[in-house]
């Protein structure tokens, strides 16, 4: 059984004060849901130590939303793996759609960024998904594997078991158009298909692959009620405690079996 991973990705999005209410917020409401699932917040990286100082103790984890692979030098405005461990973060989203498609980072420059992670101990989280037009065109599946082959080139066997998988389709992200149950788990079936033709089956079935895109409190169950739909990567909605709360405990209880 794949233990549920939700993650907040908070965007450019609050400020201090906000950042450490909606921390604490969260950290508060747990209760005892990291128990059962794994919890992080992904605030801006500016805002990442006092969040990561907000929940100690909660067991709610804290993730960056990006990261450069050099580990230090003349790379103006970047941020290393390091300085990320420094602050306190687990986890670190690589290849967000808004970094492919509003920054115009590529394939190569997301698989450098995600071996970096890797190689300094924390945990990538990498995100694939096809544009609106590429899915009415039939291409979902080749642009999924496209990006998965390429973001997970060089990554062994045994690094797999700290990567995480999100498939957002760019056309749900934001738009409150949220893939149906059914269309989230037939891509996600086919990227563990894809991990398993790449790694085998015991990594295939061990590797969480969360869904995101417009997820609600209100659809998140359905969604995690799909056989290989482990987690989910949650943007708006993660800027509400209540929100995210009501997303966190729908989770749990789909992984408990009760949704
Ligand atoms: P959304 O964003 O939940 O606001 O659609 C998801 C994401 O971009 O990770």
């Amino acid at each position: 059984m794949r233990r549920p991973f939700v993650a907040g990705n908070w965007k450019m999005n609050t400020d201090l004060n906000s950042a450490v209410a909606l921390a604490r917020a969260v950290s508060d409401g747990v209760n005892g849901l990291t128990r059962s699932m794994t919890i992080a917040v992904c605030p801006p990286f500016v805002y990442l130590k006092a969040v990561a100082d907000a929940v100690k103790g909660s067991g709610v984890a804290v993730g960056a939303q990006d990261v450069y692979f050099q580990p230090n030098g003349a790379f103006t405005g970047e941020i290393s793996v390091a300085m990320l461990k420094d602050v306190g973060c687990t986890y670190v989203i690589c290849g967000h759609s808004d970094r492919r498609h509003v920054i115009g980072e590529q394939d190569d420059l997301i698989n450098k960024k995600l071996l970096a992670v890797l190689a300094g101990g924390l945990r990538p989280i990498l995100c694939v998904g096809e544009l609106l037009e590429q899915r009415d065109a039939n291409q979902t599946e080749s642009v999924v594997e496209g990006q998965l082959r390429s973001g997970l080139k060089g990554v062994s066997a045994g690094q797999m078991g700290s990567v995480t998988i999100a498939y957002e389709p760019v056309w749900a992200i934001g738009t409150g158009r949220t893939a149906t149950p059914q269309q989230a788990q037939e891509v996600h079936r086919f990227i563990r298909d894809l991990l398993e033709d790449m790694y085998g089956q015991q990594v295939a079935q061990a590797t969480i692959i969360q869904y995101g895109g417009s997820v609600k409190a209100s659809n998140a169950a359905d969604l995690m009620a799909q056989p290989d739909v482990d987690g989910l990567l949650v943007g708006g909605a993660s800027l509400k405690a209540d929100e995210f709360l009501g997303i966190l405990k729908a989770s749990a209880g789909s992984a408990d079996g009760l949704a």
